[in-house]
């Protein structure tokens, strides 16, 4: 055997034996790197006497192309060993139960803001706004509250300081009732019209019941010969749609400045009491009445050509009693639990 059939006998067995990349490139580098053992072979060519060049050559080529062949399959061959152990190492179970997945709820009063806004869009009603920083004038006198009015009384009004320079004659206010809707639609709506506003409004008030800061749903219905019997029958339906179930309602006489006549809405809501008794009871609602001429007239409306309908009704009261939440303050102090228990899952929003 030729010195040279000796190398590349040694060299190919000493491959098929490796294992490890590393050892590989190391092997290549000793065999055909600058300085490898069949580099060298090569580079002694030129000492050679020339007739015995070429054929040297020839065979230390061979040996050379048949090194380099086994070097790079041996390389795809531990390469590939290499990535099948990362796979199966990092394999994912797909039988594992997934981790809990942190979800947010939308706040009790935002679901039923929707849900209120749902069901009047269903009936008609458009949305209307009204500003939350407001004049006297839209959130009282145009509402047939003039100044000394004993009714302003009833409202504990959060003023506002004049501001230098202001030059504006009626005072600023936090508005106490979503009823300066009323007037902002009239004067820019041309009747016959449906709307609601639903939004924030703010007394002075703060206990069990009351908090400085709560919501309302105003309504109103503006067209021609509108009676008592079209507002009965529209809070009905609106509070049968709310609490999904038949609602027995009863209208009380009651006095609102801005409408005539006005009453005050109860149903009749069925509970268990302490002793764990069946009980029923009235539970007073919301306002609502005719609109006062008076009225219409502060919003451009000619009262002998239309008339219309208005309520407002206390989103939170609203909540509460669908829900059986108890405490008013429940909803302003953000604990997870009850979030957790009345937030409504966003997924299931209808819009
Ligand atoms: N604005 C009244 C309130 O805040 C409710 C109401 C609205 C009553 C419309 C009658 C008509 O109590």
């Amino acid at each position: 055997m030729t010195d040279l059939n000796q190398l590349q006998t040694q060299s190919l067995s000493h491959v098929a034996g490796l294992s490890d990349l590393n050892d590989l490139e190391e092997t290549r580098v000793k065999l055909l790197g600058k300085s490898g053992e069949i580099t060298s072979l090569l580079q002694k060519i030129g000492q050679l006497p020339p007739e015995e060049r070429k054929t040297f050559g020839q065979e230390v080529n061979v040996v050379k192309n048949a090194v380099q062949n086994a070097l790079e399959s041996k390389k795809t061959e531990l390469e590939a060993a290499a990535l099948n152990a990362k796979l199966a190492s990092e394999k994912a179970d797909v039988t594992l139960p997934p981790l809990p997945m942190a979800e947010g709820k939308l706040h009790p009063i935002s679901a039923v803001i929707e849900e209120l806004g749902d069901i009047m869009r269903r009936l008609g009603y458009s949305h209307a706004t009204g500003p939350e920083l407001e004049t006297d004038f839209y959130n009282f006198t145009a509402l047939n509250i003039p100044p000394e009015h004993p009714a302003r009384q009833d409202h504990d009004t959060f003023y506002l300081e004049k501001a230098e320079g202001d030059d504006e004659t009626s005072p600023i206010l936090m508005r106490t009732q979503t009823s300066n809707a009323q007037i902002h639609t009239m004067q820019s709506v041309e009747p016959p019209f449906r709307m609601i506003s639903l939004g924030r409004v703010y007394r002075c008030d703060s206990d069990m019941t009351h908090t400085p800061q709560f919501h309302q749903m105003e309504g109103m219905a503006i067209d021609k010969n509108i009676h008592f019997g079209h507002l009965k029958g529209t809070l009905q339906r609106f509070l049968e749609d709310f609490f999904e179930k038949k609602i027995e309602m009863r209208l009380r006489p009651a006095y609102f400045p801005f409408v005539e006549p006005g009453a005050e809405v109860d149903i009749r809501w069925d509970y268990i009491d302490a002793r764990g008794e069946k009980k029923s009871r009235w539970l007073e609602l919301l306002g609502s009445g005719m609109v006062h001429r008076n009225v219409l007239k502060s919003g451009g409306i000619d009262p002998e050509k239309w008339q219309g309908f208005a309520f407002g009704a206390g989103v939170e009261r609203l909540c509460m009693v669908k829900y059986g939440i108890n405490d008013l303050r429940m909803f302003f102090e953000s604990h997870a639990q009850f979030l957790k228990h009345f937030g409504k899952n966003p997924a299931f929003r209808r819009n």
